[in-house]
C-alpha cells in the first residue's frame, strides 16, 4: 500500500485512541499508540519495585526494556519482556504513575526513536499520543489535533470505564495527568501545521469522518 504518516495528538479521554484505530482501520493503515509505551515502561518500573523519581534508575529501565507492540488496529497487544500486559497497562496504578515517567526526558528520547522505527518499519500508519504531531513526526502527511472541552472529556472516560472507580476520582486523576503531562508536552493548542478537530459536539461516526476529510486535504 501507499506510504502514508497520520499523526494525531490529544488529551486524555479526547476520544483519540478509537478514533485513530478506526481512522487506520478505514485507511487500510497500520496503528501505533505511543501512550502504550509510555505505560508499558511504567508498569515495567512498578513492576521492579524502581523509584519512579529516581532519574538514573528509570532511564537504566527504559533503555533494557523489551517492548513490543502489535501495530494492527484490530489486534492491539502489548508485550513487555514476552509477557502479555495489554490489560494490565490499563490499570489506575499505571495510570497514576505514567506521568512521572513520561517527564523524564531519557524516557522521552529513548521511546520518540522507537516510534520513530515503527513508523518508518510500518510505512502507512496512524500514529496517536500527544507529541507525535511535534516531535515523533513532524514531518507527517496529515497532523491532527484532537480535542474535546473537558467536561465532555471526562464523560466520555467515565463511560469507557465501567465505573471501577468513581466519576470524582477518576475526574480528578484525569485532570491531574492532563496537567503534569502539559508540563514536557503542550498538547492544548494546535502547533504551525497541525490541524485542530474539536469533537466536543460531533458524535464517534462524525469525529472519524472530520479526521478522514482532514488527512484528505492535508495529505
Ligand atoms: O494516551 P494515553 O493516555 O494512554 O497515554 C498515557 C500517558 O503516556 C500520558 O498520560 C502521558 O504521560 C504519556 N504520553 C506521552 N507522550 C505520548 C503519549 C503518551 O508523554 N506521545
Amino acid at each position: 500500500a501507499e506510504q502514508l504518516v497520520v499523526a494525531i495528538d490529544g488529551p486524555a479521554g479526547s476520544g483519540k485512541s478509537s478514533v485513530s484505530k478506526e481512522v487506520a482501520r478505514r485507511l487500510g493503515a497500520a496503528y501505533l499508540d505511543t501512550g502504550a509505551m509510555y505505560r508499558a515502561v511504567t508498569f515495567a518500573a512498578l513492576e521492579s519495585g524502581l523509584d519512579l523519581e529516581d532519574q538514573d534508575a528509570i532511564a537504566a529501565a527504559v533503555r533494557a526494556a523489551d517492548i513490543e507492540l502489535t501495530t494492527s488496529p484490530d489486534a492491539q497487544r502489548v508485550l513487555v519482556g514476552g509477557r502479555d500486559v495489554t490489560a494490565e497497562i490499563r490499570e489506575p496504578r499505571v495510570s497514576g504513575a505514567v506521568s512521572a515517567v513520561a517527564t523524564n526526558l531519557a524516557v522521552r528520547e529513548n521511546l520518540v526513536a522507537r516510534q520513530r522505527a515503527a513508523i518508518e518499519a510500518a510505512g502507512r500508519i496512524v500514529a496517536e499520543g500527544r507529541d507525535t504531531t511535534t516531535v515523533v513526526a513532524p514531518d507527517a502527511d496529515a497532523r491532527i489535533l484532537l480535542t474535546a472541552r473537558e467536561e465532555v472529556r471526562l464523560a466520555r472516560r467515565g463511560l469507557e470505564l465501567n465505573n471501577s472507580q468513581s466519576a470524582e476520582q477518576l475526574a480528578k486523576q484525569v485532570s491531574e495527568r492532563d496537567k503534569r503531562d502539559s508540563t514536557v508536552v503542550n498538547f492544548t493548542e494546535a502547533a504551525p501545521g497541525v490541524v485542530l478537530v474539536d469533537s466536543s459536539d460531533l458524535d464517534f461516526e462524525q469525529t472519524v469522518q472530520a479526521v478522514l476529510a482532514t488527512v484528505a486535504e492535508q495529505s
